[in-house]
């Protein structure tokens, strides 16, 4: 019977799709059997920032051997390199004072972006491969709002570009709207790993940067997509199918635009029978924008 080895360039993708598969899932740090003093890590000088992933992506090296078990006599392995900048040891309070602090210094949209960049205090930005900063037009009167990126605007850099993107697509076609009338944004602007749901701290360390985005773009109409981004900018509690179609005040620096609460394009396509709410919303955002409402 012959029975097919495989081969070392097998066996090295193999694991090397076993490892994108736990990213992919989530996983965002590598353990091993050592012990490590993570406190102790805390205390250590805080490393230069890393470049971001895309920079980052050189060819992957090359493993010596198939094994993943070191030959005996090896010496044990070293502490994991540290890549987190500042978000492995910055507190969360002191991370969002930092990101107000950093928000207020952008005077334009490419200074805000280019700051976001360059931000290490939130871990997220360590696990995706792009900040996903905008699309769309930043003259516009009304500005779409997010959660956070999926695997499609990371891969891209630019939000709302998967199967959600898609649907909002065609949901402002049905309003005449496009994104050269309209203007796209998250309110957390990296991926969070395995497409969870970003922590209230990701959220609270972020969302000075999208305070800042809003009051550069400067729109009438800021329309939150979902739950996270309504609670996030309007500060209520309740759920999305109690705050849709309600308008919020939204205090800009020279005026107040208007928020309006709807559902996120990603649970229209869980539950399509809810489409005719997410119609009246956008009819109503129509209405507005023609000075009807
Ligand atoms: N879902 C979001 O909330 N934002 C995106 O950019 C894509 C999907």
């Amino acid at each position: 019977m012959l029975i097919s080895m495989p081969s070392p360039n097998d066996a090295q993708a193999d694991l090397i799709a076993y490892l994108d598969f736990h990213v992919e899932a989530g996983a965002d740090a590598a353990l091993d059997e050592q012990p490590h003093d993570r406190f102790g890590e805390a205390d250590m000088p805080a490393p230069t920032l890393r470049a971001p992933r895309r920079q980052a992506e050189a060819p992957r090296p090359v493993a010596q051997s198939n094994s993943l078990v070191p030959p005996p006599g090896s010496p044990p392995p070293a502490a994991p390199a540290r890549t987190f900048g500042r978000a492995a040891s910055a507190q969360p309070d002191e991370a969002a004072s930092d990101a107000r602090a950093r928000a207020r210094e952008a005077k334009s949209l490419a200074e805000l972006e280019k700051i976001l960049a360059d931000f290490d205090a939130c871990p997220l930005r360590f696990t995706a491969k792009n900040l996903v900063f905008a699309d769309g037009n930043p003259e516009a009167r009304v500005m779409f709002l997010g959660e956070a990126p999926g695997a499609d605007e990371d891969r891209i850099g630019k939000p709302f570009m998967g199967r959600s993107g898609q649907l909002l697509d065609k949901m402002m076609a049905a309003i005449g709207l496009d994104r050269t009338s309209a203007y796209i944004g998250n309110i957390v602007p990296w991926r969070p790993p395995g497409n969870r749901n970003p922590t209230p701290q990701e959220v609270a360390v972020c969302r000075p940067f999208v305070e800042r985005q809003i009051e550069l773009v400067d729109p009438e109409v800021i329309v939150c997509l979902g739950a996270p981004a309504t609670q996030t900018l309007t500060g209520t509690k309740d759920g999305i199918l109690r705050t849709r179609g309600r308008l919020f005040p939204y205090k800009l620096p020279t005026r107040e635009a208007k928020l309006l609460a709807t559902l996120h394009p990603a649970f229209l396509l869980r539950q399509p029978v809810q489409k005719r709410l997410a119609w009246r919303d956008f009819r109503a955002l129509r209405a507005l924008l023609d000075g009807k409402a």
